[in-house]
């Protein structure tokens, strides 16, 4: 079967990722630990496969030790190339969105199996895609979910100052989109505004005033710009007051300062999807 999707620019950096393994370490890590054999995807690792391996290295050491990350790559160039950094807990496969697991019990072929994956992150991958291209990859690869599995769909720039991720659960039926995340460099923030170049697909063509992700960052903008005098204890405290100056103004955001004094940022979903 002909892998679903298409291979594109292989570009990645090690560590660039950390801010959104942090975050999912934190959303998932007690739903892995209460999973039998837990299969995490990585898809679409790259040029290189340094984040997966660095996914690898962190659940195994932050969530459990038995934990399985595979490395999904639709060119098979990289997938041989990466082969050789495959370890206890780490391997690497040919596919697309269909996600083809191992069958890790057996040993056995891979394939398309029944088998589902408690997490998928596809980070990167579908930027490089037309905005019409997400909802179905999204309904293919959240299909391949058990159930309170999640998929995490998300962009950040080179080094990983700036990322935003999008968090699908499936229903049984078809993918349903959770959150919207902005996790940022506190330090170096000087408007929410910048995070407009890094929204994943979904949303990138919709920063455009009528549409609700612009409102929100025009919000956020406003709100940032509102809480600058707190800026003398702090980046984080600002970013902390930033939050909850959003909050207080009626946006649905998650967590509480603990989250926030990291520099990340959760919106529900609701309140950012495109307007058709
Ligand atoms: C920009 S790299 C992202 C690397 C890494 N995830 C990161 O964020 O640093 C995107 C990779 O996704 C792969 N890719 C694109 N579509 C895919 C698909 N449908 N299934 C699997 N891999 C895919 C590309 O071949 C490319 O190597």
């Amino acid at each position: 079967m002909k892998p679903i999707g298409d291979i594109t620019r292989g570009t990645t950096n090690p560590n660039r990722l950390r801010r959104a393994d942090r975050w999912f370490i934190h959303t998932m890590c007690s739903y892995l630990r209460s999973v039998d054999d837990p299969i995490c995807v990585d898809l679409g690792f790259g040029r290189t496969p340094d984040t997966t391996i660095e996914w690898h290295d962190r659940l195994r050491h932050h969530v459990r030790d038995d934990i399985t990350i595979v490395g999904v790559e639709i060119d098979r160039h990289r997938v041989a190339e990466a082969s050789s950094a495959a370890t206890a807990g780490l391997i690497f496969v040919h596919g697309g969105f269909e996600v083809p697991l191992p069958d890790t019990r057996t040993g056995g072929q891979l394939g398309v199996r029944h088998e589902r994956a408690h997490a998928i992150r596809a980070f990167n991958v579908l930027r490089q895609y037309s905005e019409s291209d997400v909802r179905p990859a999204w309904d293919v690869m959240a299909a391949r979910l058990a159930p309170g599995g999640l998929l995490v769909d998300g962009t950040c720039d080179e080094i990983g100052r700036v990322c935003a991720w999008i968090a699908v659960r499936h229903d049984g039926h078809a993918a349903v989109p959770q959150s919207l995340t902005f996790a940022t460099h506190v330090g170096s923030l000087d408007t929410p505004l910048a995070w407009a170049e890094r929204l994943p697909k979904a949303l990138i063509h919709r920063n455009i005033p009528g549409e609700p992700v612009h409102a929100f960052l025009t919000a956020a903008d406003r709100a940032w710009a509102s809480v600058a005098g707190i800026g003398v204890f702090g980046p984080r405290q600002r970013f902390i007051a930033m939050a909850q100056r959003l909050k207080e103004d009626g946006w649905p955001i998650a967590d509480t300062s603990a989250r926030w004094r990291l520099g990340e940022l959760t919106i529900a979903w609701s309140a950012v999807a495109p307007s058709s």
